[in-house]
């Protein structure tokens, strides 16, 4: 049976795009195949950027809900919280006195940031061997990421490759997943949707605040009464992405009639995106106000998580003669 593993790094609550794009497949994918999933909240790679302890909290509460929410299902699956799993830092460090210089200073998570180096901590240089880690601890076979992630994961290989060399059979190399399918989620401007753009819909978001959101959606000034373009309306693009074909064909129709304004259609959109998520919206503000029960489920799983970690640790302290 092949192990699958991933890491989502939790910057906050989950908004629509990284649902659609990121963690609806991979729930999907989880069910899908008979393999061992392990998910995990990178709450060690946030500290790079995110210092104050009680935010990384928060932020980690609220990822592993929407998941939690969205139905990912954690007694087959071992869904744990990073840090939590202390093994990880350890493989790190012997990991860390292989891993070339020249390597991390190519990263691209580093490079993109050099320019501004003051603002740099160790942390980041070394984000990839910390992720390097995170795999090669539990003996993964398979690693599903974003394109962003791949230059990592050769990282991740070379790493475990020359380790490997001189201490056969450390570790399992994994093999790179990439889903060439993952939706790209429009922003309300258009852009991608993403944190850093302030264009994002929070779909957990109370009602009014949803809606407020919606109806901030860049349109362009065609009057209500005329066509309108189907493709380059964001509001449309997004109503595309959560509805079926008798949904799509319906908007569209009186897109192309000129039966409908933006202020409509974005009403439209809000209602949808309120049927479509009420079970996930309900659960996800349950589960923010019972925190205990997240903190159990993360408790639970790093004791299924703790019991490979401490094999692999111990296999590899011992290849190298520690002990
Ligand atoms: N760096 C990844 C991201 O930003 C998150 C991550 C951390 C990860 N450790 C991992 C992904 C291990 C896959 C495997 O998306």
């Amino acid at each position: 049976m092949s192990r699958i593993l991933t890491g989502i790094q939790s910057t906050g609550t989950p908004h629509l795009g990284n649902l659609l794009g990121a963690i609806i497949p991979a729930i999907n994918l989880s069910k899908e195949t008979s393999s061992e999933s392990l998910f995990f909240i990178a709450d060690l790679h946030s500290f790079t950027t995110v210092r104050k302890g009680e935010i990384l909290k928060e932020n980690t509460y609220a990822t592993a809900a929407a998941w939690l929410a969205f139905g990912f299902e954690t007694e087959t699956n071992i869904f744990y919280r990073q840090s939590d799993v202390t093994e990880v830092t350890e493989l790190t460090w012997y990991l860390n006195c292989f891993t070339p210089f020249p390597m991390l200073s190519n990263a691209h998570s580093f490079k993109d940031k050099s320019n501004k180096l003051s603002t740099v901590n160790s942390g980041l240089f070394t984000y990839p061997v910390l992720m390097a880690a995170d795999i090669l601890l539990y003996d993964a076979d398979i690693v599903p990421v974003g394109k962003d992630q791949i230059q990592h994961l050769e990282i991740t290989r070379d790493i475990a490759g020359s380790f490997n060399h001189l201490y056969p059979g450390s570790f399992v190399i994994p093999e790179t997943r990439v889903d060439k399918k993952v939706m790209i989620v429009p922003g309300t401007d258009g852009q991608k949707m993403s944190k850093s753009y302030d264009n994002c819909i929070d779909i957990f978001l109370s009602d009014k605040k949803l809606r407020k959101q919606i109806m901030g959606i860049k349109t362009d000034s065609t009057p209500i009464d005329e066509p309108k373009n189907t493709k380059s309306c964001n509001v449309f693009n997004l109503y595309k992405l959560l509805s079926n074909d008798k949904q799509i064909e319906g908007l569209q129709s009186k897109y192309e009639s000129g039966g409908i304004g933006y202020g409509q259609a974005k009403q439209e959109l809000f209602e949808l995106i309120c049927e479509k998520f009420s079970e996930e919206r309900k659960n996800f503000n349950y589960l923010m106000e019972n925190k205990a029960i997240i903190e159990e489920k993360l408790q639970s799983g790093a004791k299924k998580a703790k019991l490979i970690a401490k094999e692999v640790l111990k296999r590899v302290r011992s290849n190298i003669g520690y002990q």
